[in-house]
Formats: C-alpha cells, sequence, structure tokens
C-alpha cells in the first residue's frame, strides 16, 4: 500500500518529505516521489525505485517549504517513473499523491480526455490531478471536494495548487490519513510513523472528512462545508521504537522483542487474585459476555493464523463454538449472522482492506464485531464496537511476527475471562494465567540460543520446496512458519495438519523437499510422530521441532530444534518463534530483502 507524507511550515520541505517517506517505505516500496513548491513552480522529483534512488535524485539544492511526498505500491500501471506519484494536471499547477484505487477511473479518464487533458501515466490516481483541475475555480478545497463527489473507490489523498503555495488539502475515504500538528508548521502523512520524529500531536481523519493546512493552522470539514471537530490525539510511543536498536533488519528486532511485547499484551490484563483477566475496551457487561454462545473471527494472512489459535483456545477452554475465516470471504458470501454471535476483527495495521470492509458488512447485518489491533487510532480499532489493543509497539517488517504472538496473548486472556464465567475452576484459571505468564520467559531462552536454527536455515536454504506440518493447535503454526518462509525468502511452503499429509501431499515427498514438523509433547504427538515416520519411510528429509528431552523425535528426524515444555494450549507460542527465525536466516541465506520483500506491502489497504 502506498506512503502519503505532506508538509507545509517553515523548514526546507523536501528532507523531511523524503525522511518521512523512508519511514513509511515498509507500506509500499516500488516507486517514489516528492512535489515542492518553489519560484511559482511545481518542482518535481520521481523515480522507480527505492527512496534512496529517489534522495539520490534529489538535488543538494531544492528549496520550498511546502511539499507532498508518495512511496508507492502499484495496482495500476507498471513500475517505472512516470506512474511514480506525484501526479500533475496539465497544466502543471496542481499535484497530487493517492492511496487506494479509484475504481471508477476509466469512465473518469474517458471524460476528461474528451475534454482535451492529457494523460501522461496509466495509473488511475492521476485522473485525480485532472479531475481537480477541471474543477478549479480558485479554491483548491472545494475543487478537492467537487472532485472526490465524483470519485468511487477508496482515497487518501494530498493536493497542492500553484496559486495556493502554503496549502495543502487532504481527504481520505477508505485510505489512512493522519494530520500531524507541530510548532508552526503541520503535516499530513498516511502513517504516523512517518512524522513521529516531529510531532506526537496528531489528528486521525476519518472517511468522508476533509482537511485543509497551511504551517500555522488546520481545518477539518466534511463534503458540505460543515465543520468538523476533531479530538488531538498524542502518538504512545517514542521514535526510537522505529529505529533497528543495533539489529540487523526490522524483522529481527521484532523476532528478539518477543518476550517484551508479550509482556505489554498482558499488562494489567492478568487478575491473579480471581484467576482470571480483565480487559477493557470490549463494551460488553459480563452479562453480555455470558450470552456469547459463538465467537468468529476474520482476518487475512497472519492475522488469520492468529484467529485459528484463538478459535482452538476458546473451544479447549471456555467451552464456546469458534472458528475462524478469512476476512475476504466472509465479505462477499453473504454471511449469516447469529444472534449471541460475537465477531472479531484482528488486524495489526488495523487497515487491511479486506478485513476493514468485511468488519462493516457483518455491522450492517446487526453483528458486534470486536477488534484485536495494534496500530492506535487506525481504522479498525475506530470502526469497531470495541476491542483490545495488543500493545506490540510499531511492528515496521511486512513479516509479521510479534503481533501474531501478541494477537495471540490477547485471545489468550480473553478465552481466560470467558472461561472463568463458565467452567473453568479458580484452579485451572490460576494454571492457566501461570502458564501464560511463564511464556516470555520460555521465548527467551529459545532466543538465548539460536545457533540450531541458524544451522537448519544453512542447511536449507537452498530447497525450493517446504512443507509444514502441525496437528491441533499447532496446525495454524504450520501454516503460518509456511507463510513466513515463503514471504521473505520465496520458497515454495506449505502448511498442512500433520495427519492431512497421507490425503494427498505426502506425493509431493522427495529428497529435496524437508519437512518441518511441530512436535511438542502433547496429547497428538504420538500421531505427528506417526506422520514423521511415513515422511522418512519415502526419503523426504524431515526437520523436528520438539520439546527438551524428547530423545525419540531426535532419532527419528534428520534435525531437531528443541523448546522448553509448557501447557499443551501454549505450545503455539513456543512453537511459532524458530519458524520466524528460520524464516529470516533462510532468506538472509538467499539474499533476499528481509523487511520489504518483493510484491509485498505491510499494510494491504486495497482489496
Ligand atoms: C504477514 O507476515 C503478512 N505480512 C500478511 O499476511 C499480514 O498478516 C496480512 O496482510 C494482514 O495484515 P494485518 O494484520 O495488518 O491486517
Amino acid at each position: 500500500m502506498c506512503g502519503i507524507v505532506g508538509y507545509c511550515g517553515p523548514r526546507a520541505a523536501a528532507p523531511i518529505l523524503v525522511e518521512g517517506l523512508k519511514r513509511l517505505e515498509y507500506r509500499g516500496y516500488d516507486s517514489a516521489g516528492i512535489s515542492v513548491f518553489h519560484d511559482d513552480a511545481l518542482n518535481v522529483v520521481k523515480r522507480a525505485g527505492k527512496i534512496n534512488d529517489l534522495r539520490a535524485a534529489v538535488p543538494d539544492q531544492f528549496p520550498g517549504s511546502v511539499g507532498i511526498g508518495h512511496t508507492r505500491w502499484a495496482t495500476h500501471g507498471e513500475v517505472n517513473d512516470a506512474n511514480a506519484h506525484p501526479h500533475l494536471d496539465d497544466t502543471g499547477r496542481i499535484a497530487i499523491v493517492h492511496n487506494g484505487i479509484i475504481e471508477n477511473f476509466q469512465t473518469l479518464k474517458d471524460r476528461l480526455e474528451s475534454e482535451g487533458h492529457q494523460f501522461a501515466s496509466d495509473t488511475d490516481s492521476e485522473v485525480v490531478a485532472h479531475l481537480v483541475s477541471s474543477l478549479y475555480d480558485g479554491d483548491l478545497e472545494q475543487a478537492v471536494k467537487r472532485a472526490i463527489t465524483l470519485v468511487k473507490g477508496t482515497y487518501g489523498i494530498v493536493a497542492m495548487h500553484l496559486d495556493e503555495p502554503d496549502r495543502l488539502v487532504g481527504a481520505r475515504n477508505g485510505s489512512p490519513l493522519v494530520l500531524g500538528i507541530g510548532e508552526n508548521e503541520m503535516f499530513l502523512a498516511s502513517d504516523v510513523t512517518a512524522i513521529i520524529a516531529h510531532t506526537k500531536q496528531v489528528i486521525y481523519v476519518e472517511d468522508g472528512e476533509v482537511v485543509s493546512i497551511n504551517s500555522s493552522s488546520y481545518s477539518t470539514t466534511d463534503l458540505r462545508d460543515n465543520p468538523i471537530e476533531k479530538h488531538v490525539d498524542v502518538i504512545g510511543w517514542e521514535l526510537e521504537e522505529i529505529e533497528k536498536a543495533g539489529y540487523s533488519h526490522y524483522m529481527e528486532k521484532e523476532i528478539f522483542e518477543q518476550p517484551e511485547s508479550i509482556t505489554r499484551a498482558t499488562q494489567g490484563r492478568l487478575d491473579f487474585e480471581n484467576a482470571t483477566g480483565h480487559l477493557g475496551g470490549l463494551n460488553m457487561t459480563n452479562r453480555e459476555l455470558l450470552e456469547v454462545e459463538r465467537v468468529k473471527v476474520i482476518a487475512a494472512g497472519t492475522s488469520y493464523h492468529a484467529g485459528m489459535v484463538a478459535a482452538y483456545v476458546l473451544e479447549h477452554l471456555a467451552r464456546i463454538p469458534a472458528s475462524a475465516e478469512l476476512a475476504s470471504e466472509v465479505r462477499y458470501r453473504n454471511p449469516i449472522v447469529e444472534r449471541n454471535s460475537l465477531y472479531f476483527a484482528v488486524s495489526q495495521s488495523g487497515e487491511t482492506a479486506d478485513t476493514l470492509y468485511a468488519m462493516r458488512e457483518l455491522q450492517r447485518k446487526g453483528a458486534r464485531v470486536l477488534g484485536i489491533c495494534n496500530v492506535v487510532g487506525s481504522t479498525i480499532p475506530r470502526e469497531s464496537d470495541g476491542g483490545v489493543y495488543i500493545h506490540s509497539g510499531p511492528e515496521i517488517a511486512v513479516a509479521s511476527t510479534k503481533a501474531f504472538t501478541s494477537q495471540m496473548t490477547a485471545f489468550y486472556a480473553f478465552a481466560l475471562v470467558v472461561a472463568r464465567m463458565r467452567n473453568l475452576s479458580y484452579s485451572d484459571g490460576l494454571r492457566f494465567l501461570q502458564a501464560l505468564d511463564s511464556v516470555p520467559e520460555k521465548i527467551g531462552r529459545i532466543l538465548d540460543d539460536i545457533t540450531p536454527i541458524i544451522a537448519l536455515a544453512k542447511k536449507y536454504a537452498r530447497a525450493e520446496n517446504f512443507l509444514f506440518l502441525g496437528r491441533g493447535i499447532n496446525y495454524p503454526v504450520a501454516l503460518e512458519g509456511a507463510l513466513k518462509l515463503k514471504e521473505i525468502s520465496y520458497i515454495h511452503a506449505e502448511g498442512f495438519s500433520a495427519a492431512e499429509i497421507k490425503h494427498g501431499p505426502i506425493a509431493l515427498i522427495n529428497d529435496q523437499t524437508p519437512s518441518f514438523f511441530l512436535v511438542p509433547d502433547d496429547s497428538l504427538r504420538d500421531k505427528v510422530v506417526t506422520s514423521m515416520k511415513e515422511v522418512k519411510a519415502r526419503g523426504g528429509p524431515v526437520i523436528a521441532l520438539a520439546v527438551e528431552g524428547d530423545v525419540e523425535v531426535g532419532r527419528i528426524a534428520d534435525d531437531v530444534v528443541f523448546v522448553p515444555s509448557i501447557d499443551e494450549l501454549f505450545y503455539p507460542f513456543l512453537m511459532v518463534v524458530p519458524t520466524q527465525i528460520f524464516a529470516y536466516y533462510c532468506a538472509l541465506e538467499r539474499g533476499c530483502n528481509v523487511d520489504q520483500p518483493r510484491n509485498l506491502a505491510k499494510s494491504v489497504t486495497v482489496e
């Protein structure tokens, strides 16, 4: 997804824009550009490639204190300089940057071309520049408002006009936009990470709102010019949290942050006195929680896998029917919302379009949807009926790691709350709490010695195909391990329920296709060992993730990594971390861009 930055103030705009784009590069990064007002001209530099390529292309002398910038993740039009943003109108007096998809862009483009507009790119976004230009009559804000009433689709846009050199106008529908309030300077961005170096005072722009800024003031109105009173939020984390802090990559840092991020996710939420949990923000009374008869989780990608683990825990602990479903499937299935159902929308970014639109569809049908999210103030938590922030801190790497374990943590705490309202006894609740409380320390022990995992990666990084196998509550972890490996090392990896391998996938086994088995000492261990033997018997290399002391598994597997033992419900925490590390080192071995894998974006804000 694209990153947007805008600046109005006394300082040189170019370095602020480029630095802001650099912090957004994880959002989308196939091309980038800036436009700065100076000497009665909009000076534009835009390039296909990384932000560093843009930085190299911006002249040392690039004056101007008002400007906009954009880092692109292509949805329409190939990756080249012409398709990079900002886009100008024919007169070169209007520049815009856009994040989202203009669904009716062809109709608008045809009409504009018939009116004589000349297009310079194949993007949908360029239509906005020409549309604003065709509707401009001396007031940029009004021209933007008229233009967006003609647009179908999603947008976060920022526009500038030569005739109004100290002004930027932003508008949002479906793609995030935030206003940063500084000392005699104002910022617009798609994400607070772009501006936290300059201010922590932010206003989150909502769908249908238009924001107009200059260096000393701002206004927020709706499309009918009605003023909108907005709350000023203060960002709760520090700039250094989005730095690498000595690690080689954000992903490495975020993997190693997990003992701390899981601890943060439980802070103030574990009640040892009553052997239960405390989750503020659910906006549900205990009576309403007691009436919940089924739980459904909607999410995408890694968050979906966290929802699958959550479903196991809720059914096992609270005996509540629970399931996880792909948000993208739910939205268009005309979902049936049953009474006394409780839905969770799980999203690290809080901006994933598939999850957001599925949530809106369910809410339209009367569902109560709670958010389990990380980015405070993002769209899903703001539109949900309540929920829980996981407090992971910024997750910058495209591959999600600490958010996954913190999403699970939030669900484990929720499961405890509802289980203790039902059949779970005080002593069982206490035992659950103690196991949950032990997770950070046990993950820490895994992180204290990762040399066996690094050795595995060096041995197997050249494989072109990989199977990940787990059962029960660890089946979702097998899926997650496969996703991690494929998304950063580009190795084709598939996750299966270990029992399922004999129903077809075992045909894939050969001596070039390693199988990564998750073999905790839980009630399904022996079954998984049987599957391991089936693979071995067919000459497939077997890697096992087993519990310290499990000699038998160590003997059967070609390679084994041991993790500490824990109550069986909690193995997903201990099983996933070695798979994250394995994927990270395989990607390094293969020379891949770990933090910004090809074709991917951190937050997929388009369908
Ligand atoms: C995870 O490593 C991937 N980057 C991706 O699957 C991600 O989990 C998915 O796009 C959902 O993102 P969200 O949690 O921000 O909604």
